[in-house]
């Protein structure tokens, strides 16, 4: 008999949807699995105001099949001209959770994110009197920094001292790579949280060189040494609170990673919380991923748990090659098609559903 494990419907906290056709093949992949998602403002340009996010909002509905439970949550795009005036009509709108840090050239579409900490001390201070939550990309940028060093730096440059003034600002560390990230969460009172992706948790640096460079385990934060990874797989199958999912699934069509100068950013929505349940799994913690993916995000965030239920089942099931982008030219691969993570491999569990095929892919709507 294949194991089974049934547990609260899960909720995606860090996840980037696009727009256009790219939003419209990649959503039905998340609205499969979860509930709620957190969607990062990180457009072209990006979505900086209330009323910007209600109409992404909708652009997201739209394509999605009636009566589909599917419930996107917003984060706005914080950057140097944020006005407390823009913090208070976030904290009145519906749907939106916050406001979404990225240090200026950090990573993939972040050109105008915050160029000094100082700048945005006003906004932040008014998102701590309102209880909206910070969610942040944890990196320096400065060009003297070693790549696998930029987090730990950030913390001690930045986020510490951050926390340190504004104690009462809601944190998270989003997708955490380094043990200085944990141990910062980890010692961190109840207003400061992290998310932890699937592709962190399962790979190391020494998968993007693998026989080669491989673009599609690039991503930023960068992938870092093994004993980090221990460091992320220990605290997110330790029952800490404090730790929850975010998958920062990140579509990008095949053109722009396979390049000289490929983007930063792993697709992981197909097959999510599957290989959640593999990482779990590989941990003896299948018992503690409820938790973790279900239950911690939605404490922090203030929401209610979700009340209904997912089947996951031990099953083996290939993933495809590459996923279509409907409306782009066909025929040439670099712009028709993106790259999810294990292409042309397996993946040990699936979503139990009624509409589940032979595959096992659970079914996109
Ligand atoms: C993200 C993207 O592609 O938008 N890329 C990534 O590598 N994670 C941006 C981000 O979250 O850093
Ligand atoms: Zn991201």
């Amino acid at each position: 008999m294949a194991r089974t494990l049934r547990i609260t419907a899960p909720d995606d906290w860090h996840l980037h949807l696009r727009d256009g056709s790219l939003l419209a093949a990649a959503v039905g992949h998340s609205a499969a699995r979860f509930r709620r998602a957190l969607v990062m403002p990180n457009l072209v340009p990006p979505v900086t105001t209330a009323g910007r996010a209600a109409e992404y909002r909708n652009e997201i509905l739209a394509c999605l099949p009636p009566g589909s439970g599917f419930d996107p949550v917003m984060t706005l795009y914080l950057t140097d001209n944020t006005t407390t005036a823009m913090v208070a009509e976030a904290a009145g709108a519906p749907h939106v959770a916050g406001f979404k840090l990225y240090p200026a050239g950090a990573t993939t579409h972040s050109d105008n994110g915050v160029t000094s900490i100082h700048r945005v001390m006003p906004a932040l201070e008014a998102m701590a009197d309102k209880g909206l939550v910070l969610q942040v990309h944890g990196e320096v940028t400065d060009d003297h920094v070693d790549v696998f060093d930029r987090e730990a730096v950030f913390i001690d440059q930045v986020l510490a001292p951050l926390c340190r003034e504004l104690p009462e600002l809601r944190v998270i560390l989003e997708h955490v790579t380094t043990s200085d990230g944990i141990g910062f969460v980890q010692s961190g009172g109840d207003n400061i949280a992290g998310t932890l992706t699937a592709h962190h948790l399962l790979y190391c640096r020494n998968d993007l060189f693998r026989s080669g460079i491989r673009p599609h385990y690039y991503c930023l934060p960068v992938l870092k040494r093994r004993r980090h990874q221990e460091s992320l797989l220990g605290a997110a199958t330790s029952g800490n609170p404090s730790f929850f999912l975010g998958t920062d699934s990140a579509p990008h069509l095949r053109g722009q990673k396979e390049s000289a100068c490929g983007c930063a950013g792993i697709f992981t929505a197909h097959a999510a919380l599957e290989l959640y349940a593999e990482i779990f799994d590989g941990m003896n913690a299948l018992d503690r991923l409820e938790g973790f993916a279900s239950h911690f995000g939605a404490d922090f965030y203030r929401v209610p748990r979700n009340t209904d239920e997912v089947i996951l089942e031990e099953f083996a099931w290939e993933v495809p090659a590459s996923y279509p982008v409907p409306g782009q030219p066909g025929g040439d691969p670099a712009l028709s098609e993106f790259v999810p993570l294990r292409a042309g491999e397996t993946v040990g569990w699936r979503i139990r559903r009624t509409d589940v095929g032979d595959s096992g892919e659970a079914a996109v709507d």
